[in-house]
């Protein structure tokens, strides 16, 4: 693995063969979001007591949290199946009757990073998810007429890490819409203690809370780390996890105490070297360090801004009195408004 990207939480390749076996396949089994799985628990009890699919549901939050695990769980506990896709992939309307058409009574359609639909796509995923129907365009210009394909009774579940890019008539299309915020780190220790298990990894209790500690409250992260950290346990000690190890590999690794990576640091010492501390648009800071401004959007600048490092004002991004004692930077080295 690149390990440049072990804190990356967008999902790699390698992360579904090890989140296989390590992903719940009930509620009962998921760790945290307290708030979103009380609430799913009543609507999907309530829509079996109907003998209706569960409601359109929208995940957001920022990658990583588990939202496929929720979605996956969700159809579990349903009894459903659940189709998996994602916005850019569904090219065609064609793409999409195709999934339509393949689902079956109460089954899940699960769109991932649906804020990247392409608007003739979105909009013919609207009276699907108003009347299960789907409208087939015959012919082209003034003879065109659109055919109604009936398609089964299902449950939309979308995820997206911007709810800002979602349209409003498809938001408004969800009955229900859940947040999912970043773990604590006691949740966080659950995880990759449940997880050293499904894996076998021998791990104490202050090994688990290091690496949960310098996680990012990202379960992904938690768990890629945990693989790294055994590793390391294998060669330079007995296999077991402990403090000691799991600190000798997160600083191997140059994942900080605050679990900020070379690529955070860059970022943050960035801002304050080339732009005075902000503020800055973001543009300027991807050009800055090389980075896609998408990846920075939606990767590295929400756990900065959540853990207090950046903050957002009209004018641009600035760093924080949090950053400039991290790194021992004087006030009088920055401008903006916050000094
Ligand atoms: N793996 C990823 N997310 C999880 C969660 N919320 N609970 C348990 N295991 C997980």
């Amino acid at each position: 693995m690149n390990e440049e990207r072990l804190l990356n939480s967008q999902e790699l390749p390698e992360d579904s063969s090890l989140e296989g076996g390590l992903r719940p396949k009930n509620l009962s089994g998921y760790i945290g979001q307290k708030a979103v799985v009380d609430n799913v628990k009543i609507y999907i009890e309530a829509a079996k007591k109907n003998g209706r699919p569960l409601d359109h549901l929208l995940l957001a939050g920022p990658p990583g949290l588990g939202k496929t695990t929720l979605s996956q769980i969700i159809a579990n506990e349903m009894g459903v199946n659940m189709l998996t896709t994602s916005g850019p992939v569904i090219e065609k309307k064609g793409d999409l009757a195709g999934l339509l058409t393949a689902l079956q009574d109460h089954d899940v359609l699960f769109i991932d990073e649906i804020h990247r639909l392409n608007p003739a796509v979105e909009e013919s995923l609207y009276p699907a998810m108003e009347d299960f129907r789907f409208d087939i365009m015959l012919g082209e210009g003034q003879h065109a007429k659109s055919m109604p394909l009936p398609i089964a009774p299902f449950t939309l579940i979308g995820a997206t890490t911007k709810t800002g890019q979602l349209s409003s008539p498809l938001r408004d299309r969800f009955q229900i819409v859940f947040r999912m915020d970043y773990y604590t780190v006691e949740e966080l220790e659950t995880i990759v203690k449940r997880s050293a298990k499904v894996l076998e990894i021998k791990m104490d209790d202050d090994g688990a809370h290091e690496i949960a500690r310098r996680s990012r409250g990202t379960p992904r992260i938690a768990n890629r780390i945990l693989k790294r950290v055994r590793d390391f346990a294998l060669v330079k000690g007995n296999g077991n996890i402990d403090l000691a190890i799991a600190r000798y590999a997160l600083n191997q690794m140059e994942i900080d105490e605050d679990g900020l990576d070379q690529m955070d640091r860059t970022i943050l010492m960035t801002i304050i070297d080339s732009f005075r501390g902000g503020p800055v648009g973001i543009e300027a800071i991807a050009a800055s360090v090389s980075e896609e401004k998408r990846t920075l959007e939606d990767v590295y600048e929400p756990y900065l801004i959540k853990s207090g490092f950046i903050a957002r004002t009209p004018k641009g991004r600035i760093v924080t009195k949090k950053t400039l004692d991290k790194f021992g930077i004087k006030p009088d080295t920055v401008q903006g408004e916050l000094f």
